[in-house]
């Protein structure tokens, strides 16, 4: 007989950087899903996500970008306040785009500021570990819950110049691990880790008393992202390693335009019962 799944949380009380806290004490895995528009969002929320991202990868499957770089804050907000419109129980988590955090920390309070006041989302994402630690005290003495990210940071795409798994060397591992401490020791409430060894994720979950949360960073983490694009299979051609499909939306949806089109072509639609 297959095995059955677990039964999904029949909790309604909105998801906070508390409850977070106690689903990794209790050790409840935390699912995070992305979302950037008000419709998705909402399906994904009556499903029972914990917490959607809104993720600057907007720029990617929103944009049609080939990095997350040029992808705006004004862009990012308009895509936060979409969401928070349909979100009721979920977590939302906004990215701070590339440029407005980095390097200057009364800036990154403002954008940070900004993200909150406009899209009224729960909490904001940034990437890098000791680099960005000014801004990151800065914006959490502003009262702003931050989640952090480390590994593949894809907004340092540019000096990294490859998206193949990081931290894999002792040196590069090392810093990642002091990183993780430093911005829990700031006071992230949890952090994101992308693309990096499963035993390296683990060690820092286990070390860490903040939720883990990984995408391409094995099982032994408190919870998984994945990108809603890519897991309801509406990107064809991006199929890395870590990435499970529950979906096949780009052929399903292929199916159903064709479908209407040749209703159309045919006069098959509308039908009487379909007219007025
Ligand atoms: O922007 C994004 O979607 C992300 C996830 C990949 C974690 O940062």
């Amino acid at each position: 007989m297959a095995e059955e799944k677990p039964i999904l949380s029949e909790d309604k009380r909105k998801v906070t950087t508390h409850r977070l806290q106690e689903m990794k004490q209790r050790g409840e895995k935390i699912a995070m899903l992305t979302a950037y528009d008000y419709s998705m969002a909402g399906i994904i929320d009556q499903a029972g996500m914990d917490v959607i991202l809104v993720g600057d990868s907007a720029s990617n499957v929103m944009a049609g970008n080939v990095t997350t770089l040029p992808i705006t804050l004004d862009q990012m907000i308009y895509h936060g306040k979409s969401v928070m419109k349909a979100v009721k129980r979920a977590m939302v988590v906004v990215d701070m785009p590339f440029g407005s955090y980095q390097g200057n920390p009364i800036e990154a309070v403002a954008s940070a500021v900004k993200i909150m006041k406009e899209t009224q989302a729960d909490a904001v994402k940034l990437e890098g570990g000791k680099e960005v630690l000014e801004s990151v005290t800065r914006i959490l003495s502003a009262g702003i819950p931050i989640m952090g990210h480390l590994g593949l940071t894809p907004q340092s795409i540019n000096k990294f110049g490859t998206y193949t798994v990081r931290a894999q060397e002792e040196d590069e591992a090392n810093r990642l691990i002091d990183d993780a401490h430093l911005l829990q020791e700031a006071g992230c409430f949890a952090l994101v880790l992308e693309k990096i060894p499963a035993e390296l994720a683990k060690r820092v979950a286990s070390e860490l008393e903040i939720p883990v949360i990984g995408i391409g960073a094995g099982p032994y983490v408190d919870g998984q992202v994945l990108v809603m694009h890519d897991m309801l299979g509406i990107n064809k051609n991006f199929s890395p390693r870590f990435l499970r499909r529950y979906a096949n939306l780009f052929d399903d949806i292929t199916k159903a335009v064709q479908s209407y089109i040749q209703d159309v072509k045919t006069t098959d639609f509308p039908s009487p019962d379909e007219s007025y």
